[in-house]
Formats: structure tokens, C-alpha cells, sequence
């Protein structure tokens, strides 16, 4: 084994596309040791210690994980842990490629989208409060530091990715004084990338014009609350959040998750599509130097969608989680 990877089942289907994605990612011959453990908050409720420490230490030591979805509850209850692990372990970037499927009915053909999020502020600092009753503030926290440090992922994540354009998404007609933050802090980093198209859009005009004309844009470069919208509408041009992958990542650690949640509606049933999770995994063994087994992986995935006679239902498919997992491994076996 050349790689121990910190695995959180999650909740509601997370176990079952996770072990799924385990299962795929082991036959593909990247030498992982799977280390799993649970992201149940701690009995302690205070701040951060709901999280359960020891997936934190676990993500720490083993520097990389890959994370089934887990439920947030609306409107109550403690903090989300998903935001509660991305701060404890200062995962800054939310990366999430965008791309069609072959095999997957979409809106948009040949969308080739990188969205980068601010992962760690914004109006997810998750500082609100009732100042008076029927009156709540809620703060929207934008620093130069984590714009600068985002700004700098997205122009360094395309210069190596050979992307040529980054366009930077905000609402500084409005919010004058924190995404007018954001904008100069891209500005000041865009100055150090002159091959790279820099330009600014608004966010309503964004996502007309992503609907409209994807194929204008290439980077994207978001705040937190603007990333975490503009990425489900960009899933939805290539098929929805049961294909597309994400990774939040840190200066030492990563984490790799799918967009979609715990879908409580089918969990259980073993129906689940894990297509999103393992092409998060893909994501992780790109990050971990596993090049030879991503593109292996890659292209059983591909051949799977491309038959088109073992996909689950929510694609258009009749399969189980079980029976799509065994195509992409009997596709692996042949390469
Ligand atoms: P959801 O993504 O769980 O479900 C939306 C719809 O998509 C449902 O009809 C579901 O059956 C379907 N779906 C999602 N993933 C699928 C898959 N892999 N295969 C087949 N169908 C799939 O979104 P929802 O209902 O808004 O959220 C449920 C819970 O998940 C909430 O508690 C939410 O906080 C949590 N959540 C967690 C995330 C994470 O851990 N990163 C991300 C998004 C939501």
C-alpha cells in the first residue's frame, strides 16, 4: 500500500457510494489503505468541537480523504459539520470541474467550466444574530487575505492547467465595500498573470449568461455563497450534481467530496448513482501523483456511460449502485 486516505462514509447514501467508490478506486491498483472513520459531532457542543476530532486528526495525518455527503439540518440545529471540516482544516479552495458526460442527457453540450470557490468566509462565517425579535443580522465576512489567497489558487491552478481566462463573479455594484474587496484583491493578483484573460461579471448577469452561452467562460472565481449557487446551476448544464466532482483544498490537506447531498429519499435502496463521488476520486488520485490510475479509472467510467446498459436510475439507467460499480471494474480489469 503506497497511500493511506482518511475515507467519511457520511450520511443517507454516503456509506453506499463510498464503499462503491472504495471498492472501484482498490481495482484500479492505486495502493490505497483505507482508513474509515465517522463524522458524527462529538457529545461536547461548543463551536467547532461538534466535529468529531478524530476526523480531523485523521484528515491531518493522512493529508488526504474522500467524504460521502453529510446532512445539515434547515433552519436549526448546530452548524453544518461540512463547513465546520473545511474550517478546522483551512481547506480554502472548493474546486469543481464542470464537463459533459458522454451518455449523460444535458442542457449544454461541451461545457469545459473550472469553478473556484472561496471556501472558508463570506456569509458562511456563520455569524448571525437577532438584534431585536423579527430582526436577524447575518455578517458577510470577505478579508483581503482569503481573497488574495483564493485569487492566487484560481490564476496558479490555470497557469498550470494551461486555462486561459479567469472571470472573477461579484456584486460590488451593491455590496460596495466587501465584494469591492474581493474585486481588488483579484485585480492586484490578475496584474501577475498577464497571460491570463482577466474580467469581472455580475453575478445575475453570470448566470444568464453561463445558461446562454457557457462556452464564454473558462475559470471562474467566486466568493463563497456566489461559488456554492453558481456551481449546482453549472452542474445542471451537464447533467446535475450526480456528475460532478469536487475537492476542497488546503495548503497541506484535501478533502474530496461529491456536490449532491445524502439524498434521504433513496437511501438505503441501493440505487444511489456514485458517479459523482468516484469522479471526485479521480480528482484525489490526480492530487495524490496517482496519474497512471486517474486516467485508468477515468476511462472505465467513460466506457460505462458511453455503453449505456449499466447506469442508475437517476441517469436514465436501471442498475444498483452495485451492478454500475461492477461495470466500471470489469471496464477497468480490461485495461
Ligand atoms: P440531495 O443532493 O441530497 O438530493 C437532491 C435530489 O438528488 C434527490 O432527489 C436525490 O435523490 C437526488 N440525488 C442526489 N445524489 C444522488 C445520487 N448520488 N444518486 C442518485 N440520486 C441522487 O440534496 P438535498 O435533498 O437538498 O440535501 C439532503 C441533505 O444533504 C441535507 O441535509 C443537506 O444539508 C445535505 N448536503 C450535504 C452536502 C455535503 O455533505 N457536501 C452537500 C449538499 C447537501
Amino acid at each position: 500500500m503506497k497511500h493511506t486516505v482518511t475515507l467519511i462514509p457520511g450520511d443517507g447514501i454516503g456509506p453506499e457510494v463510498a464503499h462503491a467508490v472504495q471498492r472501484i478506486l482498490d481495482a484500479s491498483g492505486a495502493g490505497i489503505n483505507w482508513e474509515e472513520v465517522s463524522a458524527r459531532p462529538e457529545a461536547d457542543r461548543r463551536g467547532s468541537a461538534y466535529l468529531n476530532l478524530d476526523v480531523v486528526d485523521s484528515v491531518k495525518r493522512n493529508r488526504v480523504a474522500l467524504k460521502g455527503p453529510i446532512a445539515t439540518p434547515v433552519a436549526e440545529g448546530p452548524p453544518s459539520l461540512n463547513v465546520g471540516l473545511r474550517k478546522a482544516l483551512e481547506l480554502y479552495a472548493n474546486l469543481r470541474p464542470v464537463k459533459n458526460l458522454a451518455g449523460v442527457k444535458s442542457v449544454a453540450q461541451n461545457v469545459d467550466l473550472i469553478i473556484v470557490r472561496e471556501n472558508t468566509e463570506d456569509l458562511y462565517a456563520g455569524l448571525e444574530h437577532t438584534i431585536v425579535p423579527g430582526v436577524v443580522e447575518s455578517l458577510k465576512i470577505i478579508t483581503e487575505k482569503a481573497s488574495t489567497r483564493i485569487a492566487v489558487y484560481a490564476f496558479e491552478y490555470a497557469r498550470k492547467h494551461g486555462r486561459k481566462k479567469i472571470a472573477a463573479v461579484h456584486k460590488a455594484n451593491i455590496m460596495k465595500q466587501s465584494d469591492g474587496l474581493f474585486l481588488a484583491s483579484c485585480r492586484k493578483v490578475a496584474a501577475n498573470f498577464p497571460e491570463i484573460e482577466y474580467r469581472e461579471v455580475i453575478v445575475d448577469n453570470a448566470c444568464m449568461q453561463l445558461v446562454m452561452n457557457p462556452h464564454q467562460f473558462d475559470v471562474l472565481l467566486l466568493t463563497n455563497l456566489y461559488g456554492d449557487i453558481i456551481s449546482d446551476l453549472a452542474a445542471g448544464l451537464v447533467g446535475g450534481l450526480g456528475v460532478v466532482p469536487s475537492g476542497n483544498i488546503g495548503a497541506e490537506v484535501a478533502i474530496f467530496e461529491a456536490v449532491h447531498g445524502t439524498a434521504p429519499d433513496i437511501a438505503g435502496k441501493g440505487i444511489a448513482n456514485p458517479t459523482a463521488l468516484l469522479m471526485s476520486g479521480i480528482m484525489m488520485l490526480d492530487y495524490m501523483g496517482e496519474l497512471d490510475a486517474a486516467r485508468r479509472v477515468e476511462q472505465a467510467l467513460h466506457a460505462v456511460y458511453r455503453e449505456g446498459k449499466h447506469l442508475t436510475r437517476d441517469v436514465g439507467g436501471t442498475v444498483s449502485t452495485d451492478e454500475f460499480s461492477n461495470a466500471v471494474i470489469a471496464e477497468l480489469s480490461k485495461s
